[in-house]
């Protein structure tokens, strides 16, 4: 069969990572890189064996051999690149955060519509098979009704290391650089929070280099959780309910080990093959091949719905961009 035509829009450091599950999967190969420096493209296009490089956005989004751009630019910049390709013809797996806000995010579903193309959030964690299997027990009543969750994702940065997770143009912070993992886990889990509670510790530059987010969900369970890109944290969740708990082992966005505490001990080895993003690749390839222009797990009713709900917890921090459909 046929494989499907990958370009990468971006060719950055996560780019790297996508371009070696594209080459892991049997499905795709990478044929084009867009950078705004045509050194870059021709050097990444080398070491990763596409054919056509370009030295701009636009000429890349031009190449109508492709079948899907890959979006891996700043979050600041995934509406209006999202959207170029798109309005190209273009199908397009954007990285997360989908976009600056909510209201980006719509309009880039609308031009998704108007195109009638494919649009897809690179939220990966939620395609991996330890994602399934925590849905299993939790519906199986594996530990009860549940009482609390607690997850984090953070990391040691800094504005010499990761420019872009310090200045607000770029959307930086801990919230949707890392805060967004711990949220899909428990959003994926619970559903999206009826009501919602937020603190964080900004920057000078007032973005949030710690944050934790309070979550209380209608089915009476509640999460806390929190991120940050100024320290480091042990990685895990932990999942209590009134009969016994379920641990997502380090580190938990990747969903590799869940132990099951309820009387008895059981450990789930989910681990899979293949590089984190591979599944994720593999999920584009299906839908283009089925001619969708959704994906029913990275759906647009979740994607606007995570979009809103950090849109939410942003206010409450007090965090403003002052760019994207907020500012
Ligand atoms: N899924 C995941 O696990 C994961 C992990 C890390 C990051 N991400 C997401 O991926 C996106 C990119 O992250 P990254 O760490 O790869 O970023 P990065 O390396 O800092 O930048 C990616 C590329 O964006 C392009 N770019 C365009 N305008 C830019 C600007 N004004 N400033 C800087 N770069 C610009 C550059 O490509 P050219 O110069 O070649 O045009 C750059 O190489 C972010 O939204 C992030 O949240 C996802």
């Amino acid at each position: 069969m046929k494989k499907i035509k990958w370009g990468i829009l971006g060719p950055g450091r996560i780019a790297e990572k996508l371009a070696v599950a594209i080459q892991q999967s049997e499905n795709a190969e990478l044929y084009a890189v867009g950078s705004r420096s045509l050194d870059k493209a021709a050097n990444f296009a080398k070491r990763f064996g596409a054919s056509q490089s370009y030295s701009s956005y636009e000429e890349l989004c031009s190449d109508d051999k492709l079948d899907v751009i890959y979006i891996a630019t700043p979050h600041s910049y995934h509406c209006e690149h999202s959207m170029l390709a798109m309005k190209h013809g273009r199908n397009v797996l954007c990285e997360k955060p989908f976009a600056l806000d909510a209201g980006e995010a719509q309009k880039m579903i609308q031009c998704a519509k108007d195109n009638n193309v494919f649009l897809m959030e690179a939220m990966w964690s939620r395609l991996l098979p330890g994602m399934k299997k925590v849905q299993e027990l939790l519906a199986a009543n594996a530990i009860g009704p549940i009482k609390m969750m607690s997850a984090d994702f953070c990391f040691t940065s800094s504005p010499e290391d990761k420019p872009r997770l310090f200045e607000p143009a770029l959307g930086g912070g801990a919230l949707l650089d890392v805060g967004i993992y711990p949220l899909t886990l428990a959003c994926s889990f619970f559903g999206f929070p009826k009501s919602i509670e937020a603190e964080a510790d900004l920057t000078d530059k007032g973005v949030d280099a710690t944050s934790t987010y309070f979550l209380n969900f209608a089915n009476g369970a509640k999460a806390e959780l929190y991120s940050s890109v100024v320290k480091e944290s042990p990685g895990q969740a932990i999942i209590e309910g009134e009969e016994g708990t379920l641990t997502i082992h380090a580190k938990a966005w990747t969903l590799q080990k869940i132990t099951l505490k309820n009387g008895v001990e059981k450990t789930f080895d989910t681990s899979y093959e293949g590089s984190d993003y591979l599944l994720q690749v593999e999920e584009v390839n299906q839908c283009l091949r089925q001619g969708l222009k959704e994906s029913s797990v990275n759906s647009f009713e979740w994607t606007m719905n995570m979009m809103q709900l950090m849109d939410d917890l942003r206010d409450i921090m007090g965090v403003n961009y002052k760019t994207g459909t907020k500012a």
